[in-house]
């Protein structure tokens, strides 16, 4: 094929995969659409990555293919982890992501150095320096999620000093080397002082604010990739890039406000305290607790029910029980929606990707400024395995550690049901006073157990 008609078609099919990406981005916004989302993401990808095997830069395949080997050896068993798993699965993406832009940007460096105009540095210095902050940032947000590392915050006193220090060193460096790019003890310097900025970044922040995190590396690793479009004058890598480095930004902005945290702290990493358990005068207080006979009883004569799904639906892996319960209610013509809380779970989506797995209706599904007004109209709000998306301290206790978190109002509906399995806490460590209500029945067992047990009752088997 001639050069021209082979550039074309790249360039076609750059487009194309440019399209792709921003449909997938409107379809991942809606539970209906989303698989399609994922799957237009995909063949967008495949789609930019075969274009770019064609251009006549590449020149052998060897070492593509023997990478491509490696990567899909990593990546596969990565693509298969568990569910409660997926947050440093991310983490870790972003950080071979980001590490990949960095090395090409390192790449870049020694191949044009010392002949690299002031913007050509000036780019490379700048992605250089957020792809490997981006990957030391991950490996260790991945590595607090894991738990090999310890989960609580690591600070210390002048720890925005030293922080902020390195940061501006490594500015500096970039700045050095506009001037004189053929420094290139400089340049590694440079790489070292961002790598420990990654570290420096992510260590004070507890394991609760991890994920928010993980959503702003995701950001940064975008933002360095569509800067590696510019040092590669690619186009292709530009957009996407800025797409990702955007989303990220977004979705984390979405999740401080959901968790109430100061979107400043996030940016600057110093923040996210654990919180301490204030389990303070719980022990006087009583709770009722009920039998999976007795909820089914005040179920089945219900007309309205919301259920208010958690973490702990998430761990008992309980979603296929509750689809079994919603088709037993509406069957006998309760009105039964799910109150979807935008952080329940521990990643954006948690409750939406469960419930969509175990084929619940969609409309079904009903956001949580949606759904607040209609709990003082609902005769039983079924709590399964969330917590502090339900804690009325939030609202009302200005002393608590999670004071101005948006909550579900489930304490309004006329009947809260609660199905865990002790009195033990969620993530935030805090007590919930919803417990102690007298119109609350706690029904203390595991999620999936408690849920099929409800259903069997419903069904008539003893
Ligand atoms: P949590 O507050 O963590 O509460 C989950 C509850 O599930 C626990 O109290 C636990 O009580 C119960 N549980 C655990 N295993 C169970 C099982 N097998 N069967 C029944 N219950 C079980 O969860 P939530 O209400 O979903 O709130 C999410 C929390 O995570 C919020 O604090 C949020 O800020 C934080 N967070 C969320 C995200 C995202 S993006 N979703 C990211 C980071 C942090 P028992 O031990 O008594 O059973």
């Amino acid at each position: 094929m001639n050069p021209a008609t082979l550039q074309q078609l790249i360039d076609f099919s750059y487009i194309a995969a440019v399209a792709g990406f921003i449909l997938a981005l409107k379809w991942l916004n809606s539970p209906a659409s989303a698989m399609r989302g994922v799957v237009i993401a995909e063949i967008a990808s495949a789609v930019a990555v075969v274009a770019t095997l064609f251009d006549p830069q590449v020149v052998q395949y060897k070492w593509i293919l023997i990478v491509l080997i490696i990567g899909a050896g990593v990546g596969i068993p990565l693509g298969l982890v568990k569910m409660t798993a997926v947050p440093q699965r991310t983490a870790l993406s972003h950080a071979f992501g980001a590490l990949s832009a960095a090395l090409i940007g390192i790449a870049e460096y020694y191949v044009g150095t010392p002949n690299l105009s002031k913007f050509e540095m000036a780019e490379i210095g700048l992605e250089v320096v957020i792809g490997s902050l981006t990957f030391t940032g991950s490996i260790i947000a991945a590595g607090k999620l894991q738990e090999i590392l310890r989960q609580r915050p690591i600070v210390y006193k002048g720890q925005n000093i030293v922080s902020l220090s390195t940061l501006a060193a490594a500015v500096t460096m970039i700045i050095v080397l506009m001037f004189h790019p053929g420094y290139t003890h400089l340049f590694g310097a440079m790489v070292g002082v961002a790598l420990l900025f990654g570290v420096l970044l992510v260590m004070p922040i507890g394991g609760a604010d991890m994920p928010t995190v993980i959503s702003l590396l995701n950001s940064y690793a975008g933002f360095s990739a569509a800067l590696l479009g510019f040092v590669l004058n690619s186009k292709v890598l530009v957009v996407a890039g800025a797409l990702d480095g955007a989303s990220g930004f977004i979705l984390s902005v979405i999740m401080c406000k959901a968790m109430n945290r100061s979107f400043t702290n996030v940016l600057f990493g110093a923040f996210g305290q654990m919180q301490v358990a204030t389990a303070k005068g719980t022990e006087e207080r009583t709770v009722r607790s009920a039998s999976a006979e007795d909820a089914a009883g005040i179920l089945g004569s219900a007309n309205k029910v919301i259920i208010a799904p958690g973490y702990g639906m998430a761990v008992a892996q309980a979603q296929h029980k509750v689809r079994e319960l919603y088709d037993a209610l509406t069957k006998r013509g309760v009105d039964v929606k799910f109150a979807i809380h935008p952080v329940a779970g521990r990643m954006p989506g948690h409750m939406n990707v469960l419930l969509a797995e175990a084929d619940i209706p969609y409309d079904k599904l009903v956001e949580m400024d949606d759904v607040n007004g209609d709990f003082p109209q609902t005769d039983v709000a079924l709590i399964i395995g969330a917590n502090d998306v339900t804690n009325p301290a939030a609202r009302e206790d200005q002393s608590s550690p999670i004071y101005g978190m948006p909550i579900l109002d489930v304490d309004k509906a006329r009947t809260v049901m609660v199905i865990k399995r002790s009195m033990g806490a969620g993530f935030a460590g805090i007590d919930n006073p919803l417990y102690y209500m007298d119109k609350t029945l706690m029904l203390f067992g595991d999620a999936k157990n408690f849920v099929g047990a409800i259903v069997k009752e419903l069904a008539g088997e003893h």
